[in-house]
């Protein structure tokens, strides 16, 4: 199977004959509601126009077995993270065993995957497979741009073919607040909708139903939804919709410009924690998995400075600063998730106060320069999951964020340490929507570089060149299915042709931002440049670049 990707872990014993998937009727031991997923699949690529299957009694005579076992009973060496999985092939029949669902789910995929490209027929053996990392995901941006179901169901079918398991979905931001809610429906009437620079209405949300809709639809092919409710920044939606929830109660407009608003919810009034509270406990119904996003990123905190209510909340829980008082609103937040069952993650900069609870999985993102609070990942303190800026944000092009970034990778944080391998939970990419307002720009900002993000968390991506060899076969399937993606030439822009097509595509927003008054842009983007270009363009190049953006 040259072109799956990522390509199997474990052990691989090949052994006489094929096994060709029955014509007729297909028999199926164990639960036979994973197989809608690989008809569908099949289906989509013409390898099956009619499909019957039967649930079958037997294990022994069943066509595919989906072979469901408790821990200790495991045949054969396993790894540990959960969806790990042995696929044995014999003419007779194709067995997944495992002990979890994802095993299922992945095993399933790997079968697909031999069919295709034996035209419905593979050849026989016995293949163990294991992921590295339990957390293999990509983050969905559904507020600065809306995408709809269909979008949105394409890019959970992409990830999960290649064996990406989580989606991380950001529902809420100063652009737009995107989940149906039956008790704040002014979050729908106001906070969905915003009005564009040309007077135009933007937004949408997506029903319960909807919702329930994606949350099968990726279930039954192993992808875990997280959805992101970001508080106390990031809220312009939510503040707009209900403008009591701010520090000084202003009526505001859902935001047609990114950036950070200085609008951050109130940690002084008591009413906003029993909101909060209130929404994740609507949201959390449709999402039945243990981790939940809070958020928590880049809040501001001019507001709370100025505000009598906070104020008083500082004085009267004894805490030291602003900083603090953002740690005592996450740690309710946290707390009222945990009496939930649920685990909290949320943005390295809930880290800053030192105080976040140890239970807390922190993703990181980027900390600002000689910081140094993100130094517990370092010590191994707690759950981590890595977006670090210059290798994880997909929502840049490859020429500023180029697939080989993923060669070799280390979790290194700003200061050059590194998490600690033992509480690393994965990897994930994040496609922010600020610039992707449609699916053919998300697809090609995923493709081929997503490919290297499920390499690197299954099987690490030590060697380059053989992966990039297989991704040029798996191009090709990308070409089959439709999925718009850039060349490989393009994902690994180099030396000159990179910086060429930097200067290309940034010099006219330089210009428009110049010409708008907006000068500090340029340093900024130059900020942005160096550090993404680190260590992978001479420093004279770059040097060069950012003198042509000042030109
Ligand atoms: C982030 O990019 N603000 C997490
Ligand atoms: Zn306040």
């Amino acid at each position: 199977m040259n072109s799956m990707i990522p390509k199997m872990s474990g052990e691989e014993r090949r052994e006489e004959g094929r096994f060709v998937l029955p014509e007729d009727e297909v028999r199926i031991f164990g639960a036979v509601a994973y197989m809608t997923v690989l008809e569908d699949r099949l289906t989509k690529i013409r390898l099956r126009r009619t499909w019957s299957y039967v649930q079958w009694k037997e294990r022994e005579t069943a066509a595919i077995c989906l072979n469901m076992l408790p821990k200790d009973e495991q045949e054969g060496k396993h790894g540990e993270v959960a969806g790990a999985y042995m696929l044995q092939i014999t003419p007779k029949q194709a067995k997944v065993t495992t002990h979890d669902p994802e095993g299922i789910t992945n095993g399933l995929t790997t079968l697909y995957w031999m069919l295709r490209e034996g035209g419905g027929a593979c050849d026989c053996g016995t293949f163990t497979d294991a992921p590295a990392c339990e957390h293999r995901g990509i983050l969905l941006d559904s507020s600065r741009h809306f995408f709809d179901v269909e979008t949105i169901k394409g890019m959970i079918e992409q990830c999960t073919l290649r064996k990406l398991n989580r989606l991380h979905w950001h529902l809420s931001d100063d652009q737009g607040y995107r989940l149906e809610s039956g008790r704040f429906p002014r979050l729908n009437e106001i906070g969905s909708w915003r009005t564009e620079p040309d007077a135009s209405r933007y937004g949408g949300f997506y029903t319960k139903a909807q919702i329930r809709d994606i949350v099968s639809y990726a279930g039954a092919r192993g992808m875990q939804i997280i959805p992101e409710i970001d508080v106390p920044g990031h809220v312009s939606a939510i503040v707009a919709a209900y403008p009591h929830l701010s520090c000084s109660g202003e009526e505001l407009e859902v935001k047609n410009m990114f950036g950070i608003h200085e609008h951050i919810l109130c940690a002084g009034k008591d009413v906003v924690l029993q909101f909060v509270c209130c929404l994740l406990d609507e949201v959390m119904e449709l999402f039945p998995y243990p981790y939940f996003h809070i958020g928590g990123d880049e809040a501001p905190k001019g507001e709370w400075k100025k505000c009598p209510a906070c104020q008083a909340r500082i004085r009267a829980e004894g805490l030291k600063d602003e900083e603090a008082l953002q740690a005592w609103f996450t740690k309710k937040v946290l707390e009222h998730l945990q009496e939930k069952g649920r685990t909290a993650v949320c943005w390295n900069e809930c880290m800053k106060s030192g105080e976040l609870d140890a239970r807390a999985v922190v993703q990181y993102w980027d900390e600002e320069e000689d910081a140094g609070y993100c130094k517990e990942l370092a010590e191994g303190k707690r759950k981590c999951i890595y977006s670090y800026t210059p290798a994880f944000y997909f929502d840049y092009e490859p020429m500023l964020t180029p697939m080989r970034r993923m060669r070799n990778l280390k979790p290194v944080l700003r200061d050059g340490s590194q998490v600690a391998a033992r509480n690393l939970l994965g990897v994930e990419a994040t496609f922010w929507s600020e610039r992707i307002e449609d699916r053919e720009r998300l697809e090609k900002l995923a493709f081929p570089r997503l490919l290297a993000v499920a390499e690197a968390a299954w099987n690490g991506l030590e060697d380059y060149e053989e992966f990039v060899k297989r991704c040029e076969e798996h191009v090709r399937v990308l070409d089959e299915d439709g999925i718009r993606h850039y060349s490989m030439a393009e994902a690994d822009l180099e030396g000159e042709a990179q910086k060429e097509a930097i200067i290309k595509e940034w010099k006219p927003m330089v210009e428009k931002a110049r010409a708008a008054g907006m000068g500090h842009f340029v340093d900024i983007l130059g900020r942005l440049v160096e550090k993404k270009l680190e260590g992978i363009m001479d420093e004279a190049m770059i040097q060069e670049m950012l003198a042509e953006f000042r030109a």
